[in-house]
């Protein structure tokens, strides 16, 4: 049976940890992973729009010596004539050896994956999960904090459709004395299975509206977009799209050591005046997203370098 990617949770933290540590290697001696994965084949199969999370899937496999085909739209796959994901899958899983898949339905990709015969991996499902986004976030946090507890994480914007927020939540809930911020505007909130998740396991969480009064306590501030595609009207995205606007004021607010992490793409809720600020990591970290996904695809494939 292969080994599929649906949920940050699928992983232990054990297994999380040694992803981290092969995308560290992987990072720092490439040469011996350069042939790793000679003659295999990923395909990306994306319903809907990616720039960082495909290309560094692809890169990540030419990187590891492999192969690459894939369709970047529902427009140019057969998804447009009707065809579901399930008979999708099990053509993919003739002519590839892994899948990333990403749908604008929730739980699409896990229907995927109870047809195919190669690993899959969600490559964001709707406003549901993102595990390798949240992998990313974690390679992030603990190349340039050096650990994963003892962490005030704030996270911030669209907390309802932003489902790299929901996968990073879940994951971090499993390190020791992590405390949660939750700023969004009441109409965003962050759905009810995550506060409850972390009710059950009687982790410290804060959900607020005010950016600047949280800036002091903050270590990791997460920004997030208002995800537009998932409103039902065009309306209340207007309404709430500019809601956060991390600037210099804000940053100054902020402890020296803080570091923001935004999955991009970015709209208007970092200024650029920002970029150039040592404490925001977002770039850096989408550099990370190629590592981390190279150490994922030699996982599934139980590939030993
Ligand atoms: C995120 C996504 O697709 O959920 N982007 C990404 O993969 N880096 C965040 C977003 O689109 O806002």
């Amino acid at each position: 049976m292969p080994r599929h990617l649906m949920n940050p949770m699928d992983l232990t933290v054990e297994e999380i940890q040694s992803l981290i540590d092969l995308a560290g290697d992987i990072e720092r001696d490439p040469d011996k992973y350069a042939h790793a994965c000679d003659r295999k084949t990923l395909a990306t199969c994306f319903y809907e729009p990616s720039t960082r999370t495909r290309l560094s899937f692809e890169a990540a496999m030419y990187h590891l010596g492999g192969h690459v085909l894939g369709f970047s739209s529902a427009d140019s796959s057969s998804a447009a004539k009707g065809e579901s994901v399930s008979d999708t899958i099990r053509m993919i899983s003739c002519y590839a050896d892994i899948c990333a898949m990403r749908h604008p339905k929730e739980g699409a990709p896990f229907v995927a994956s109870l047809k195919s015969s190669i690993p899959v991996i969600n490559a964001g499902d709707g406003g549901h999960q993102h595990p390798t986004q949240t992998l990313t976030d974690l390679l992030t946090i603990s190349s340039l904090k050096g650990h994963l507890d003892h962490l005030v994480l704030g996270l911030c914007g669209d907390l309802k459709f932003g489902r790299t927020t929901h996968s990073l939540i879940e994951a971090m809930s499993r390190y020791e004395d992590v405390e949660f911020i939750l700023i969004s505007p009441p109409e965003l909130r962050v759905p009810n299975y995550i506060t409850e998740m972390l009710g059950k396991k009687h982790l410290k969480y804060t959900e607020v509206q005010s950016l600047e009064e949280v800036m002091p306590v903050l270590d990791i501030l997460y920004m997030t977009r208002v995800q537009r595609e998932r409103f039902f009207n065009e309306d209340d995205y207007v309404r709430m799209k500019d809601f956060y606007v991390l600037d210099k004021p804000k940053m100054e607010l902020a402890k020296k050591d803080m570091l923001v992490l935004h999955p991009l793409p970015r709209v208007n809720e970092i200024s650029v005046e920002v970029d150039d600020d040592p404490r925001a990591v977002y770039f850096k970290q989408a550099q990370y997203g190629m590592y981390i996904r190279m150490a994922l695809i030699l996982t599934l494939l139980g590939i030993e370098v």
